[in-house]
């Protein structure tokens, strides 16, 4: 099974959910490669940096056209998840020829919420050459104050587009994600049941 993450974005937390959903599927015994495939490599970047006593969560980066890398690498792992840039790229929509899941997170933002028309066209016009591909908009990095509604909010615009379904579990603001990444560990190292929870959800509903 083949995972892309993509956006029109930077900074919305494509990485961040890449390593997260790795690790929960690593945790649930399942073979996984990450698929570095932005040219800011991030993901490697954070591997490289990665304590060699930890478990490993193996990464290698690809550029340009990736459907075939990815095809070939669904070959030998369970899972194949694909980190590509926040722009719109030949990773992306070579990606999306391939990929079974399409993740594309966003920022309970206005300016987050304005790209998200040209990423359903991207998906939409992939869609006719894959017509396997299911593609989901995940809202990360919302509020954890249950009186703060931005969240809610963000989820209603969503409404308007059903190009793309909306995953209901969204990935709250929590600053172990953040804490994590710069210890190139993840989320199910840490001690943060909610954070956990959150990952755990979102993979059962959009991916397992
Ligand atoms: N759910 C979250 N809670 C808190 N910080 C987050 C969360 N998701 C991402 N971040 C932080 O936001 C920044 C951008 O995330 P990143 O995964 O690098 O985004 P992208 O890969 O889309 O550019 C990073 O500093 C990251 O640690
Ligand atoms: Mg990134």
């Amino acid at each position: 099974m083949i995972v892309l993450l993509g956006s029109q974005k930077g900074g919305v937390g494509k990485s961040t959910l890449a390593v997260s959903i790795a690790a929960y599927l690593l945790e649930l015994g399942k073979t996984v490669m990450i698929v570095d495939a932005d040219d800011q490599k991030s993901v490697l970047t954070w591997y490289n940096n990665r304590d060699e006593n930890l478990p490993r969560v193996p990464v290698v980066s690809a550029t340009g056209n990736i459907k075939n890398t990815l095809l070939e690498m669904a070959q030998h792992y369970d899972y194949v998840i694909a980190d590509s840039a926040g722009r719109d790229s030949s990773e992306l929509r070579s990606g999306l020829m391939a990929a079974d899941v399409f993740i594309s997170p966003l920022r309970p933002s206005q300016m987050d919420l304005d790209v998200v028309p040209h990423t359903c066209d991207v998906f939409t016009n992939a869609q006719i050459f894959n017509e396997k591909v299911r593609g989901y908009l995940v809202l990360n990095m919302t509020p954890t104050n249950l009186f703060v509604n931005e969240g809610n909010l963000a989820a209603e615009v969503l409404r308007d587009f059903p190009a793309m379904s909306q995953a209901s579990n969204r990935i709250c603001d929590r600053k172990v994600f953040r804490d994590t990444w710069a210890t190139s560990t993840t989320v199910f190292e840490a001690d943060n049941e909610k954070a956990k929870e959150e990952i755990r959800k979102l993979v059962d509903e959009v991916i397992l």
